[in-house]
């Protein structure tokens, strides 16, 4: 067995297995944000990535990605039930979003959830080197850095959380909560989106565990973890690149087109998931059609709603509601050639989201919660002129980076409505001055600092950024 000196632990690898129509097995790039972030910066590094590849039975064999191995964990259908769609994606996902959705509390999913960390752990500690630095990532690996720890002590581990992580009022309705804090206090590092999620975990180290904790680090029973905020990016390279390659702009030009050259193009890209705020954003968008402040003739918006976790009640119940709806606008104010939402429940690849980004005039990122959300960096590292406006919800962790976006809360409807009015008669110039500021931004904050920045905190030294960046 070849030992790596990064490990990275995630639920999913950055291929994901979609059974094509005839049972045949088809890669694609896995969904999501933390496989975007990841597999940027460890295509190029001599790494394994230890995850679960999808679909269900034993595990395929894999072909490396560069010096990159990828090593699968299988998953049963059981244990997909009570581990991912059970524990990760019905309790732990909709608690750390503030609750927007019921958590379900189901008493035997907690087994499978730790039986899973646990073979996650297991593989880790075989494929890591000694004193490799192992980076364990997300909700559905909390255990993970402790068992980790009691396998392998020469270890370095590392936790990343790219959710949001709770206030001790939230996070304390958890019938697990000290098996879950104790488990992610397992690392040398937990680092978080924001500044405000490491102190809600030092919160709960003080409550449950009786820690003590000082600004940026915790300690119980004799060990010290420190903790951090690093707001996850974007490869802005590749997204600046793939937004001037000629077929991607002639794309956009074609698209534009197709929706209408005099129209307002107003754009959405979301996993169809219930923290994205789908349902807030079409009521408003649905009020100012019927209000007359907007009109079919001049606007359109295009949702892409990419299928998500289609297994779990509430993502079905979700889309029924989100399509219904859909239908409802549509067949109110739409005309014959002139439709009010083009929505599209289907995934996309980067360059096809390359020129959607470049068709926009108002990208419209509107989530109840989320940790960071990448699509609002996207669409701003791909516009490469400065043009474009960003409506962008005060409840994603983006927010506190694209200050100049027209911010807003979601749950205030007349507010979501006045935004995106504004956002669509902006001056030229001020929407200029505000793109330009978040794109120097970007530029400086991009996925390589980030990772640069989380694994020079985790090792000191800078060695291991340096060997692996
Ligand atoms: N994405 C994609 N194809 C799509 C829609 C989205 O590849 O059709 C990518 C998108 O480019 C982004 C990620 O999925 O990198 C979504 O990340 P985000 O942080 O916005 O939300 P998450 O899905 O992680 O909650
Ligand atoms: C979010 C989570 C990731 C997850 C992704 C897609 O970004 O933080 O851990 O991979 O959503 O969700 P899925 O359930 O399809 O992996």
């Amino acid at each position: 067995m070849r030992q790596s000196s990064l490990v990275v632990v995630a639920n999913r690898l950055p291929l994901d297995d979609n059974a094509a129509p005839d049972g045949a097995c088809e890669w694609r790039r896995s969904p999501g944000g933390l496989a975007s972030a990841l597999h940027s910066i460890l295509r190029q590094a001599p790494a394994t990535w230890v995850g679960w590849a999808g679909g269900m039975g034993p595990a395929p064999r894999l072909p490396d990605i560069g010096s990159l191995r990828l090593r699968p964990v299988p998953l049963t259908a059981e244990e997909q039930r009570g581990y991912y769609e059970g524990f990760a994606n019905a309790t732990l996902w909709p608690l750390y979003h503030d609750a927007v959705q019921q958590p379900v509390f189901q008493r035997e999913w907690w087994d499978t959830y730790r039986a899973v960390n646990q073979r996650f752990a297991e593989t880790a500690a075989e494929v890591a080197d000694r004193h490799a630095a192992v980076w364990v990532q997300d909700y559905h690996l909390q255990l993970v850095p402790q068992m980790l720890r009691e396998m392998r002590p020469d270890l370095l581990i590392g936790f990343f959380m790219h959710v949001p992580f709770p206030p001790p009022e939230l996070f304390m309705q958890l019938p697990r909560r000290v098996e879950l804090v104790h488990g992610m206090l397992g690392a040398d590092l937990v680092g978080f989106q924001r500044e405000q999620a490491a102190h809600n975990l030092a919160q709960l180290a003080k409550k449950l565990l009786g820690a003590e904790t000082t600004a940026g680090a915790i300690t119980v029973g004799g060990r010290t973890v420190r903790t951090g905020a690093f707001p996850v990016s974007i490869d802005v390279a590749e997204m600046r690149a793939l937004a001037t390659r000629p077929d991607v702009r002639s794309r956009a030009r074609q698209l534009r087109r197709d929706l209408g050259e005099s129209k307002r193009i107003l754009l959405s890209v979301d996993r169809l998931d219930y923290t994205k705020g789908i349902e807030h954003r079409l009521t408003a968008y649905s009020e100012l059609l019927r209000d007359g402040h907007l009109k079919v003739r001049d606007t359109v918006l295009v949702q892409v709603a990419v299928p998500s976790r289609e297994r779990v009640e509430s993502y079905r119940d979700l889309r029924d509601r989100i399509e219904g709806e859909v239908g409802r606008i549509n067949g109110e104010f739409g005309r014959v050639g002139e439709t009010a939402i083009h929505y599209l429940n289907q995934p996309f690849d980067r360059s096809q989201l390359a020129a959607l980004y470049q068709t926009a005039d108002v990208m419209v990122v509107t989530p109840l919660r989320d940790g960071m959300n990448l699509v609002a960096k996207e669409f701003v590292a791909a516009r490469e002129d400065d043009s474009g406006t960003l409506v962008l919800s005060e409840f994603a962790g983006a927010a506190a980076e694209l200050e100049q976006a027209f911010l807003v809360n979601p749950h205030d409807l007349d507010g979501l409505k006045q935004t995106l009015l504004r956002a669509l008669s902006a001056d030229p110039a001020d929407k200029q001055a505000r793109m330009r500021a978040m794109r120097r931004h970007l530029a400086e904050h991009d996925i390589m600092a980030w990772a640069r920045a989380y694994l020079t905190a985790l090792d000191h030294t800078g060695r291991l950024a340096r060997r692996m960046l």
